[in-house]
This record gives C-alpha cells, structure tokens and sequence, in this order.
C-alpha cells in the first residue's frame, strides 16, 4: 500500500515534529490533540520551524506554504478514519497507549498501518490491545524528529511483513534514514546510548572530572560531536531518569539505573535546557 494520507495523534514535543516531517515530504496530515489550544501550539511550532527553514534559504515561501496546506488540525480522533497510516505520540505510558490503539482500531480502516513512537514500551504490548496487532509496529522517531534523519522501524512480536516494508519504504519518502530492529527493550540507539551516558555521569564523580572536562574528553578523544553533559541537558534529565528506568526494569543491568546525581538533579528541577539549568545553565 503506498501511505497518502497520515494522522497524528499527540502533537506534543513529538508529535508536532513528526507532523511537520510528514507535511514537508508531501503527505496529507491530521493531527489529533485534546484540545484545540495544543493543536493550534503545534501549528506555530511547525510554522516557526518552516520560516526559519526559508529564511535560511533552505525552502521557497511557496514550499512553506503548501507544506502548512497539508496540515489540519482536530480533537475528534474520529477524523482520522481515512488515514493510511497513524503515528502515536502521546504520554509514554502502556494503558493510555492501549486505549488509543483499541480505539484506533475500530475508527480506522482494516488495512491502516497503527505505529507507536513509543521509546521504552514494549510495541507488542501495546498491539496486544487490537484484534489486527498484524497492522501495529513501532516508528522510534528521535528528537527534534524533523531535524534527526534515524527512524527505528519497529518489528513486534504480531507485526505483518507488508506493514514494515510499507512504513520503512513511507519513512524513507518522508527523507529519513529508517533502520528496521525487533522490539526489544530499547530498540538500538537507547539500548546503547543510555547505559554509555549514565557511565559518563559516573565518571564524573569516579575520577572527579568537571561537566565541562568531560564534554572536552569525548568530543575530543572519542569524536563525539556533543559532549555526553550537554546531550543529557539536551534530551532532558526527567525524559533520560525515566528512560534509564525503563531500561533497568526490562533487563537488569546496574549500569542502566539513573546514576543518583541525575535523580538529585530531577528532584532540584534542574532539568537540562528546557529549565535553564541542568550541567550548565542556559
Ligand atoms: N521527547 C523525546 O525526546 C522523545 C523521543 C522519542 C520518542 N518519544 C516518545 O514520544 C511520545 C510523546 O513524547 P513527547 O515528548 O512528544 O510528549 P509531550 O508530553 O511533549 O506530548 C504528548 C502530547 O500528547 C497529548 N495527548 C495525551 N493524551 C492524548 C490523547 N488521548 N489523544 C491525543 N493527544 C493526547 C498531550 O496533550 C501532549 O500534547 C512518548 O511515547 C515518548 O516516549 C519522545
């Protein structure tokens, strides 16, 4: 099936990234969110993101333009009954998550693809849910998703061969970069990622090192293009503690529990960029 039209439900930090990704590469896109405020939030993010992008030459003003077109907006899950494919984006928990995707279900057309950008549930939990859990995969989208090329295209334990080569071959038109992975516990990047940067935070303490050494060490030593402090202050200390948690209660590892310096910061608020001050202040 080749992917026109596209909803999006949740047009938080992820969704609103996802739409704009899905408009600019052509695509008919509804976004859902609870409430006509958010959704009209969402709309400026992406107009924002898009001006920037003409500013800076990146795109004509007409491109900009078509690409708002592509866009509407609702709070009735009920318009996305024509929608070739639906990406979930709303809160990382498993029951709302099942709800959305039961109700999904009986809204959409028996052929839709159902993807969750969950990053820590289990996919095939979530698809557990619907009677077609053969339709249901994982599209891991990393943030700002319009701005990161990766697309984990996630293969749970019920998913159909034809909804994975369709979403991965939709991801691929949208101009990202998608790699298929089974749906285990942090699919790729943050089965890796996250364990490395909590053994980063511990070395600071281990070995004494100041946030600003560190971030020289491996940018300049191991050719990270970002220090490991500044990509936690980036990605958010709460979103990487609750990662890391996840992590640690799927597989056990001691290296994956959120080091007691990033659950102190947590409970100073100190939350990276998004609250001034995380590792550095902003
Ligand atoms: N933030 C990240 O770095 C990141 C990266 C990859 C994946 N994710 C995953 O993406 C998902 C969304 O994360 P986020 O950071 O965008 O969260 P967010 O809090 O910024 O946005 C969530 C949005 O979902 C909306 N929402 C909640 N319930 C809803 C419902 N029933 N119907 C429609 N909208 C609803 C909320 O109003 C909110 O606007 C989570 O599963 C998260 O784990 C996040």
């Amino acid at each position: 099936m080749e992917i026109r039209t596209v909803g999006v439900v949740g047009l938080g930090t992820m969704g609103a990234g996802i739409a704009q990704v899905s408009v600019q590469s052509g695509h008919e896109t509804i976004g859902r969110d609870v409430s006509d405020e958010v959704n009209e939030r969402a709309r400026g993010t992406i107009e924002r993101y898009l001006s920037r992008a003409v500013e800076k030459e990146r795109m004509s003003a007409a491109d900009k333009d078509a690409a708002l077109a592509r866009l509407s907006l609702t709070t009735s899950l009920d318009d996305l009954a024509d929608c070739d494919l639906v990406i979930e984006a709303i809160v990382e928990e498993l029951a709302p998550k099942q709800e959305m995707f039961a109700e999904l279900e009986r809204i959409c057309r028996p052929d839709a693809i159902l993807a969750t950008n969950t990053s820590a549930l289990s996919v095939s939990k979530i698809a557990e849910a619907t009677k077609r859990p053969e339709r249901v995969i994982g599209m891991h989208f990393f943030n700002p998703a319009p701005v990161l090329a990766l697309v984990e295209i996630v293969r749970a334990e019920q998913s159909s061969d034809e909804a994975v080569d369709d979403a991965y071959r939709w991801a691929e038109r949208a101009g990202k970069q998608p790699v298929g992975c089974n749906d285990t516990p942090g699919f790729i990047v943050n089965r890796i990622l996250i364990p490395l940067l909590n053994d980063c935070v511990r070395v600071l303490d281990e070995a004494r090192v100041s946030p600003e050494d560190l971030d020289k060490a491996m940018t300049n030593g191991a050719g990270w293009p970002m220090g490991p402090c500044a990509l936690v202050d980036l990605v958010g200390i709460d979103i990487h503690v609750h990662a890391s948690e996840a992590l640690h209660a799927a597989l056990g590892e001691e290296r994956m529990a959120p080091p007691e310096r990033l659950v102190q910061m947590q409970r100073e608020g100190k939350l990276g960029r998004k609250s001034g001050e995380g590792f550095f202040s902003y």
